[in-house]
Protein backbone atom coordinates (compact mmCIF):
# COMPACT_ATOMS: atom_id res chain seq x y z
CA UNK A 1 0.00 0.00 0.00
CA UNK A 2 1.75 3.04 -1.19
CA UNK A 3 -0.11 5.51 1.15
CA UNK A 4 1.21 8.41 3.55
CA UNK A 5 -0.21 9.90 7.00
CA UNK A 6 0.51 12.90 8.05
CA UNK A 7 0.97 12.63 12.18
CA UNK A 8 0.46 15.22 14.73
CA UNK A 9 1.93 14.76 17.91
CA UNK A 10 0.25 16.38 20.50
CA UNK A 11 1.62 17.20 24.60
CA UNK A 12 0.56 14.09 26.39
CA UNK A 13 2.56 11.15 28.13
CA UNK A 14 0.70 8.80 25.04
CA UNK A 15 3.77 10.21 22.65
CA UNK A 16 6.20 7.81 23.65
CA UNK A 17 3.65 5.13 21.97
CA UNK A 18 4.18 7.37 18.07
CA UNK A 19 7.70 5.77 17.98
CA UNK A 20 5.99 2.26 17.97
CA UNK A 21 2.68 3.59 15.47
CA UNK A 22 5.34 4.91 13.10
CA UNK A 23 7.10 1.77 12.70
CA UNK A 24 4.05 -0.63 12.33
CA UNK A 25 2.82 1.89 9.64
CA UNK A 26 6.28 1.33 8.38
CA UNK A 27 5.48 -2.50 8.65
CA UNK A 28 2.50 -2.18 6.65
CA UNK A 29 4.00 -0.11 4.20
CA UNK A 30 2.46 3.68 5.03
CA UNK A 31 4.66 6.17 5.52
CA UNK A 32 4.81 8.45 8.07
CA UNK A 33 5.70 12.11 8.27
CA UNK A 34 5.40 14.04 11.68
CA UNK A 35 4.22 17.07 13.13
CA UNK A 36 5.44 17.61 16.72
CA UNK A 37 3.90 20.79 18.73
CA UNK A 38 6.00 22.28 21.53
CA UNK A 39 4.22 19.97 24.19
CA UNK A 40 4.61 16.82 22.39
CA UNK A 41 8.49 17.79 22.36
CA UNK A 42 8.57 17.56 26.59
CA UNK A 43 7.37 13.54 25.83
CA UNK A 44 8.91 12.25 22.67
CA UNK A 45 12.31 13.89 20.58
CA UNK A 46 12.19 14.51 17.04
CA UNK A 47 15.59 12.72 16.50
CA UNK A 48 13.67 9.88 17.42
CA UNK A 49 10.33 10.29 15.16
CA UNK A 50 12.88 11.22 12.72
CA UNK A 51 14.62 8.05 12.91
CA UNK A 52 11.40 6.19 13.01
CA UNK A 53 9.89 7.92 9.85
CA UNK A 54 13.10 8.31 7.94
CA UNK A 55 11.72 12.05 7.63
CA UNK A 56 12.46 15.32 8.44
CA UNK A 57 10.01 16.03 11.65
CA UNK A 58 8.27 19.03 11.60
CA UNK A 59 8.11 21.79 14.53
CA UNK A 60 7.69 25.32 13.92
CA UNK A 61 5.10 27.33 12.41
CA UNK A 62 7.15 30.64 11.76
CA UNK A 63 10.87 28.34 10.83
CA UNK A 64 12.02 29.81 7.87
CA UNK A 65 14.52 26.36 6.90
CA UNK A 66 10.76 24.43 7.80
CA UNK A 67 9.23 26.65 5.63
CA UNK A 68 11.80 26.52 2.59
CA UNK A 69 11.74 22.84 2.68
CA UNK A 70 8.10 22.60 2.67
CA UNK A 71 5.61 25.59 3.21
CA UNK A 72 2.62 24.58 5.67
CA UNK A 73 0.03 24.65 3.55
CA UNK A 74 1.52 22.18 1.10
CA UNK A 75 3.12 19.98 4.54
CA UNK A 76 -1.12 19.92 5.23
CA UNK A 77 -2.07 18.19 1.95
CA UNK A 78 1.49 16.49 1.45
CA UNK A 79 0.07 12.91 3.16
CA UNK A 80 -3.03 11.10 1.99
CA UNK A 81 -4.37 11.00 5.55
CA UNK A 82 -4.11 13.10 8.65
CA UNK A 83 -3.87 11.70 12.20
CA UNK A 84 -3.46 13.46 15.69
CA UNK A 85 -1.80 10.89 18.29
CA UNK A 86 -1.89 11.45 20.77
CA UNK A 87 -5.06 13.83 20.65
CA UNK A 88 -5.10 16.13 23.76
CA UNK A 89 -8.17 17.63 25.01
CA UNK A 90 -6.29 21.00 24.31
CA UNK A 91 -5.71 20.49 20.81
CA UNK A 92 -9.26 19.17 20.20
CA UNK A 93 -10.32 21.84 21.60
CA UNK A 94 -8.47 24.20 19.35
CA UNK A 95 -9.18 22.05 16.57
CA UNK A 96 -12.79 22.36 17.27
CA UNK A 97 -12.70 26.14 17.47
CA UNK A 98 -10.59 26.71 14.46
CA UNK A 99 -7.82 27.80 15.83
CA UNK A 100 -4.73 28.32 13.80
CA UNK A 101 -2.08 29.35 16.63
CA UNK A 102 0.60 27.04 15.59
CA UNK A 103 1.87 24.51 13.05
CA UNK A 104 -0.05 21.29 13.91
CA UNK A 105 -3.38 23.83 14.32
CA UNK A 106 -2.61 25.57 11.20
CA UNK A 107 -2.01 22.34 9.30
CA UNK A 108 -5.68 20.78 10.26
CA UNK A 109 -7.11 24.12 9.13
CA UNK A 110 -5.56 24.15 5.92
CA UNK A 111 -5.55 20.41 5.32
CA UNK A 112 -7.88 18.91 2.49
CA UNK A 113 -7.35 15.66 3.25
CA UNK A 114 -9.36 13.27 5.93
CA UNK A 115 -8.33 13.54 9.42
CA UNK A 116 -8.31 10.99 12.23
CA UNK A 117 -7.88 11.81 15.84
CA UNK A 118 -6.76 9.39 18.88
CA UNK A 119 -7.89 10.92 22.30
CA UNK A 120 -5.59 9.95 24.96
CA UNK A 121 -6.17 12.29 28.40
CA UNK A 122 -6.84 12.01 32.16
CA UNK A 123 -10.72 10.58 32.68
CA UNK A 124 -12.35 13.22 34.11
CA UNK A 125 -11.18 15.75 30.91
CA UNK A 126 -12.35 12.85 28.69
CA UNK A 127 -15.25 13.26 30.48
CA UNK A 128 -16.31 16.86 30.75
CA UNK A 129 -18.98 18.34 28.78
CA UNK A 130 -16.48 20.84 27.18
CA UNK A 131 -14.19 17.64 25.57
CA UNK A 132 -17.66 15.86 24.25
CA UNK A 133 -18.91 19.13 22.93
CA UNK A 134 -15.24 19.29 20.85
CA UNK A 135 -15.77 15.91 20.03
CA UNK A 136 -18.85 16.03 19.20
CA UNK A 137 -18.43 19.27 16.51
CA UNK A 138 -15.58 17.34 14.98
CA UNK A 139 -17.26 13.96 14.11
CA UNK A 140 -19.78 16.35 12.89
CA UNK A 141 -17.32 17.59 10.70
CA UNK A 142 -16.78 14.03 9.58
CA UNK A 143 -13.49 14.02 11.65
CA UNK A 144 -12.70 10.04 12.69
CA UNK A 145 -11.86 9.24 16.43
CA UNK A 146 -10.04 6.24 17.51
CA UNK A 147 -10.58 5.29 20.86
CA UNK A 148 -9.79 6.19 23.77
CA UNK A 149 -9.97 2.60 25.80
CA UNK A 150 -10.27 2.22 29.44
CA UNK A 151 -7.57 1.36 31.40
CA UNK A 152 -4.81 2.62 34.30
CA UNK A 153 -3.69 5.85 33.09
CA UNK A 154 -0.08 7.57 34.04
CA UNK A 155 -1.82 9.79 36.50
CA UNK A 156 -2.88 6.92 38.31
CA UNK A 157 -6.19 6.89 37.68
CA UNK A 158 -8.51 4.49 36.17
CA UNK A 159 -10.91 4.84 33.52
CA UNK A 160 -11.61 6.11 29.90
CA UNK A 161 -9.29 8.59 28.32
CA UNK A 162 -5.69 5.97 27.77
CA UNK A 163 -4.77 6.31 23.98
CA UNK A 164 -5.62 3.30 21.96
CA UNK A 165 -2.60 1.18 21.27
CA UNK A 166 -0.37 1.77 17.80
CA UNK A 167 -1.39 -1.55 16.59
CA UNK A 168 -4.82 -0.89 16.92
CA UNK A 169 -4.55 2.96 15.59
CA UNK A 170 -2.37 1.09 13.00
CA UNK A 171 -5.09 -1.54 11.81
CA UNK A 172 -7.61 1.72 11.93
CA UNK A 173 -5.53 3.48 9.40
CA UNK A 174 -5.16 0.57 7.01
CA UNK A 175 -8.70 -0.25 7.23
CA UNK A 176 -9.53 3.57 6.49
CA UNK A 177 -7.14 3.02 3.64
CA UNK A 178 -8.35 -0.35 2.45
CA UNK A 179 -12.40 1.05 2.27
CA UNK A 180 -11.06 4.25 0.77
CA UNK A 181 -11.08 3.29 -2.70
CA UNK A 182 -13.64 0.74 -2.11
CA UNK A 183 -16.96 2.20 -4.17
CA UNK A 184 -13.81 3.44 -7.01
CA UNK A 185 -15.25 3.04 -10.34
CA UNK A 186 -18.84 2.72 -9.32
CA UNK A 187 -21.81 5.21 -9.86
CA UNK A 188 -23.84 6.76 -7.50
CA UNK A 189 -26.58 9.35 -7.36
CA UNK A 190 -28.31 10.87 -4.45
CA UNK A 191 -31.14 12.77 -3.91
CA UNK A 192 -31.05 15.33 -1.14
CA UNK A 193 -33.03 18.69 0.42
CA UNK A 194 -36.79 19.44 -0.13
CA UNK A 195 -39.08 19.97 -3.41
CA UNK A 196 -40.12 23.80 -3.84
CA UNK A 197 -43.26 23.47 -5.79
CA UNK A 198 -44.61 26.43 -7.45
CA UNK A 199 -47.86 27.90 -7.08
CA UNK A 200 -47.10 31.03 -8.44
CA UNK A 201 -44.06 32.69 -9.00
CA UNK A 202 -43.84 34.15 -5.21
CA UNK A 203 -45.25 30.95 -3.39
CA UNK A 204 -44.59 27.47 -3.35
CA UNK A 205 -45.18 23.65 -1.18
CA UNK A 206 -42.44 23.20 0.60
CA UNK A 207 -41.18 20.77 3.82
CA UNK A 208 -38.46 20.90 6.40
CA UNK A 209 -35.63 18.79 5.31
CA UNK A 210 -32.85 20.53 5.21
CA UNK A 211 -30.46 18.27 2.87
CA UNK A 212 -28.33 17.39 5.67
CA UNK A 213 -28.62 13.51 5.65
CA UNK A 214 -28.68 13.54 1.78
CA UNK A 215 -25.52 16.11 1.51
CA UNK A 216 -23.37 13.94 4.31
CA UNK A 217 -24.47 10.19 2.44
CA UNK A 218 -23.10 12.01 -1.30
CA UNK A 219 -19.47 13.16 0.76
CA UNK A 220 -19.50 9.83 2.48
CA UNK A 221 -19.87 7.57 -1.50
CA UNK A 222 -17.02 10.41 -2.95
CA UNK A 223 -15.03 9.60 -0.01
CA UNK A 224 -15.25 6.31 -0.77
CA UNK A 225 -13.89 7.07 -4.63
CA UNK A 226 -17.70 6.50 -6.03
CA UNK A 227 -18.55 8.60 -8.94
CA UNK A 228 -21.20 10.66 -7.09
CA UNK A 229 -23.88 12.79 -8.57
CA UNK A 230 -25.95 14.72 -6.05
CA UNK A 231 -29.16 16.08 -7.13
CA UNK A 232 -30.61 18.54 -4.49
CA UNK A 233 -33.71 20.48 -4.03
CA UNK A 234 -33.37 23.74 -2.24
CA UNK A 235 -31.27 23.38 1.20
CA UNK A 236 -28.05 26.10 2.46
CA UNK A 237 -25.99 23.02 3.08
CA UNK A 238 -22.53 23.10 1.15
CA UNK A 239 -21.87 21.10 -1.70
CA UNK A 240 -19.62 18.01 -0.49
CA UNK A 241 -16.51 17.67 -1.62
CA UNK A 242 -16.10 15.34 -4.85
CA UNK A 243 -19.54 15.10 -5.77
CA UNK A 244 -21.43 16.79 -8.50
CA UNK A 245 -24.11 18.92 -7.39
CA UNK A 246 -27.14 19.39 -9.67
CA UNK A 247 -29.65 21.62 -8.16
CA UNK A 248 -33.53 21.37 -8.85
CA UNK A 249 -36.89 23.29 -7.21
CA UNK A 250 -39.39 21.18 -8.21
CA UNK A 251 -40.21 17.11 -8.12
CA UNK A 252 -40.46 17.26 -11.59
CA UNK A 253 -37.00 18.79 -11.95
CA UNK A 254 -35.30 16.18 -9.87
CA UNK A 255 -36.97 13.20 -11.44
CA UNK A 256 -35.19 15.07 -14.89
CA UNK A 257 -32.22 15.08 -13.68
CA UNK A 258 -31.93 12.07 -11.60
CA UNK A 259 -32.93 10.31 -14.62
CA UNK A 260 -29.93 12.12 -16.64
CA UNK A 261 -27.60 11.00 -14.26
CA UNK A 262 -28.14 7.18 -15.05
CA UNK A 263 -26.65 4.87 -15.31
CA UNK A 264 -25.60 4.45 -11.44
CA UNK A 265 -24.82 1.60 -9.46
CA UNK A 266 -26.24 3.14 -6.24
CA UNK A 267 -29.27 5.29 -5.92
CA UNK A 268 -30.07 6.76 -2.64
CA UNK A 269 -32.96 8.77 -2.52
CA UNK A 270 -32.45 10.75 0.28
CA UNK A 271 -35.21 14.05 -0.81
CA UNK A 272 -38.14 14.50 0.92
CA UNK A 273 -40.09 15.20 -2.26
CA UNK A 274 -43.17 16.78 -2.47
CA UNK A 275 -46.19 14.35 -2.77
CA UNK A 276 -48.31 17.38 -4.75
CA UNK A 277 -47.71 19.82 -7.00
CA UNK A 278 -50.53 22.98 -7.79
CA UNK A 279 -52.25 21.23 -10.81
CA UNK A 280 -51.59 25.10 -12.79
CA UNK A 281 -48.77 26.81 -11.70
CA UNK A 282 -50.10 30.93 -12.10
CA UNK A 283 -47.94 33.01 -14.19
CA UNK A 284 -48.91 35.84 -12.21
CA UNK A 285 -49.12 36.32 -8.54
CA UNK A 286 -52.35 35.25 -7.19
CA UNK A 287 -54.69 38.20 -5.25
CA UNK A 288 -56.53 38.51 -3.55
CA UNK A 289 -59.31 40.63 -4.34
CA UNK A 290 -61.16 40.15 -1.33
CA UNK A 291 -63.00 37.10 -2.40
CA UNK A 292 -62.83 33.71 -0.62
CA UNK A 293 -59.65 32.13 -0.79
CA UNK A 294 -59.86 29.65 -4.04
CA UNK A 295 -58.49 25.60 -2.98
CA UNK A 296 -55.46 24.97 -5.19
CA UNK A 297 -56.29 22.02 -6.81
CA UNK A 298 -53.27 19.07 -6.30
CA UNK A 299 -51.93 16.70 -8.88
CA UNK A 300 -49.57 13.67 -7.81
CA UNK A 301 -45.84 13.95 -8.51
CA UNK A 302 -43.69 11.29 -10.56
CA UNK A 303 -42.27 8.74 -7.42
CA UNK A 304 -38.71 9.20 -7.89
CA UNK A 305 -37.82 6.19 -5.66
CA UNK A 306 -40.51 3.97 -7.22
CA UNK A 307 -39.30 5.48 -10.81
CA UNK A 308 -35.68 4.39 -10.31
CA UNK A 309 -36.52 0.93 -8.68
CA UNK A 310 -38.47 -0.34 -11.54
CA UNK A 311 -36.54 -3.45 -13.13
CA UNK A 312 -35.51 -2.78 -16.25
CA UNK A 313 -31.35 -2.42 -17.47
CA UNK A 314 -31.10 1.27 -16.20
CA UNK A 315 -31.70 0.47 -12.90
CA UNK A 316 -29.22 0.56 -10.51
CA UNK A 317 -27.85 -2.20 -9.00
CA UNK A 318 -28.29 -1.04 -5.01
CA UNK A 319 -31.77 1.43 -4.99
CA UNK A 320 -31.74 3.05 -1.36
CA UNK A 321 -35.47 5.02 -0.31
CA UNK A 322 -35.79 6.93 3.17
CA UNK A 323 -39.15 6.44 5.24
CA UNK A 324 -39.75 9.31 7.64
CA UNK A 325 -42.34 8.44 9.92
CA UNK A 326 -43.86 9.31 12.92
CA UNK A 327 -45.27 6.18 14.04
CA UNK A 328 -45.04 2.37 13.92
CA UNK A 329 -42.00 3.72 11.79
CA UNK A 330 -40.98 0.12 11.06
CA UNK A 331 -44.11 -1.42 10.29
CA UNK A 332 -44.86 1.89 7.93
CA UNK A 333 -41.07 1.28 6.14
CA UNK A 334 -41.26 -2.14 5.85
CA UNK A 335 -44.49 -2.38 3.60
CA UNK A 336 -42.53 1.25 1.90
CA UNK A 337 -39.56 -0.82 1.03
CA UNK A 338 -41.66 -3.63 -1.10
CA UNK A 339 -44.14 -1.16 -2.21
CA UNK A 340 -41.50 1.26 -3.69
CA UNK A 341 -39.60 -2.07 -5.08
CA UNK A 342 -36.48 -0.51 -3.34
CA UNK A 343 -33.88 -2.91 -2.03
CA UNK A 344 -32.98 -1.26 1.34
CA UNK A 345 -35.00 1.41 3.12
CA UNK A 346 -33.35 3.57 6.13
CA UNK A 347 -36.71 4.11 8.59
CA UNK A 348 -36.39 7.46 10.58
CA UNK A 349 -38.63 8.89 13.38
CA UNK A 350 -39.39 12.89 12.43
CA UNK A 351 -42.01 13.47 15.08
CA UNK A 352 -41.57 16.82 16.40
CA UNK A 353 -39.63 15.82 19.66
CA UNK A 354 -36.96 13.93 17.82
CA UNK A 355 -35.47 17.18 16.45
CA UNK A 356 -34.39 15.12 13.29
CA UNK A 357 -35.82 17.24 10.48
CA UNK A 358 -33.25 20.02 10.38
CA UNK A 359 -30.93 19.07 13.34
CA UNK A 360 -27.78 17.07 13.14
CA UNK A 361 -28.72 13.70 14.78
CA UNK A 362 -30.68 10.85 13.43
CA UNK A 363 -32.08 7.87 14.71
CA UNK A 364 -32.18 5.23 11.75
CA UNK A 365 -33.09 1.75 10.93
CA UNK A 366 -31.71 -0.11 8.17
CA UNK A 367 -34.34 -2.35 6.80
CA UNK A 368 -33.24 -4.86 3.93
CA UNK A 369 -35.33 -7.99 2.28
CA UNK A 370 -34.20 -10.09 5.20
CA UNK A 371 -33.94 -7.94 8.44
CA UNK A 372 -33.68 -5.12 10.64
CA UNK A 373 -31.08 -3.09 11.63
CA UNK A 374 -31.72 -0.98 14.49
CA UNK A 375 -28.66 1.70 14.81
CA UNK A 376 -28.17 3.88 17.75
CA UNK A 377 -28.33 7.47 17.96
CA UNK A 378 -25.39 8.96 16.05
CA UNK A 379 -24.45 12.50 13.97
CA UNK A 380 -26.25 12.73 10.44
CA UNK A 381 -22.80 12.40 9.31
CA UNK A 382 -21.85 9.38 11.17
CA UNK A 383 -25.21 7.82 9.69
CA UNK A 384 -23.54 8.75 5.98
CA UNK A 385 -20.26 7.07 7.01
CA UNK A 386 -21.80 3.97 8.03
CA UNK A 387 -24.13 3.78 5.33
CA UNK A 388 -21.49 4.25 2.85
CA UNK A 389 -19.52 1.51 4.43
CA UNK A 390 -22.74 -0.79 3.94
CA UNK A 391 -23.42 0.41 0.27
CA UNK A 392 -19.00 -0.60 0.09
CA UNK A 393 -19.63 -3.96 0.94
CA UNK A 394 -22.32 -4.86 -1.46
CA UNK A 395 -19.76 -4.19 -3.85
CA UNK A 396 -17.21 -6.52 -2.29
CA UNK A 397 -13.33 -5.53 -3.07
CA UNK A 398 -13.53 -3.87 -6.02
CA UNK A 399 -9.82 -3.14 -5.26
CA UNK A 400 -9.54 -1.24 -9.03
CA UNK A 401 -6.15 0.41 -8.31
CA UNK A 402 -4.47 -2.35 -5.76
CA UNK A 403 -5.29 -1.06 -2.51
O1 LIG B 1 -43.69 7.87 0.07
P1 LIG B 1 -42.71 8.55 0.94
O2 LIG B 1 -42.54 10.01 0.61
O3 LIG B 1 -42.89 8.36 2.40
O4 LIG B 1 -41.33 7.81 0.60
C1 LIG B 1 -40.11 8.28 1.03
C2 LIG B 1 -39.03 7.86 0.08
O5 LIG B 1 -39.46 8.00 -1.26
C3 LIG B 1 -37.78 8.70 0.20
O6 LIG B 1 -36.68 7.91 -0.14
C4 LIG B 1 -38.02 9.78 -0.84
O7 LIG B 1 -36.80 10.33 -1.30
C5 LIG B 1 -38.73 9.01 -1.93
N1 LIG B 1 -39.69 9.78 -2.71
C6 LIG B 1 -39.41 10.05 -4.03
N2 LIG B 1 -40.32 10.72 -4.80
C7 LIG B 1 -41.51 11.11 -4.29
C8 LIG B 1 -41.82 10.81 -2.94
C9 LIG B 1 -40.87 10.15 -2.19
O8 LIG B 1 -38.32 9.71 -4.49
N3 LIG B 1 -42.37 11.76 -5.03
Amino acid sequence: MSKSVLLIVSGGIAAVKCPDLIRRLGEKGIRTRCILTRGGREFVTPLSLAALSGEKVYEDLFSLSDESEMGHIELSRSADLVVVAPATANILARMASGLADDLATTALLATDKPVMVAPAMNVMMWRHPATQNNLQILKDRGVMIIGPEEGDMACGEFGFGRMSEPMDIAGAIEGFFRLEGHLKGRRALVTSGPTHEAIDPVRYIANRSSGKQGHAIAGALARLGAETTLVSGPSIEPAPTGVTLVRVESAHDMLAACEKALPADIAVCAAAVSDWRVASEAVSKLKKNGSAPQPLELVLNPDILATLSQPGNQRPALVIGFAAETDDVIAYATKKRTSKGCDWIIANDVSPQTGTFGGSDNTVHLITADRVENWPKMSKNAVAEKLALRIADVFGQSDTDGN
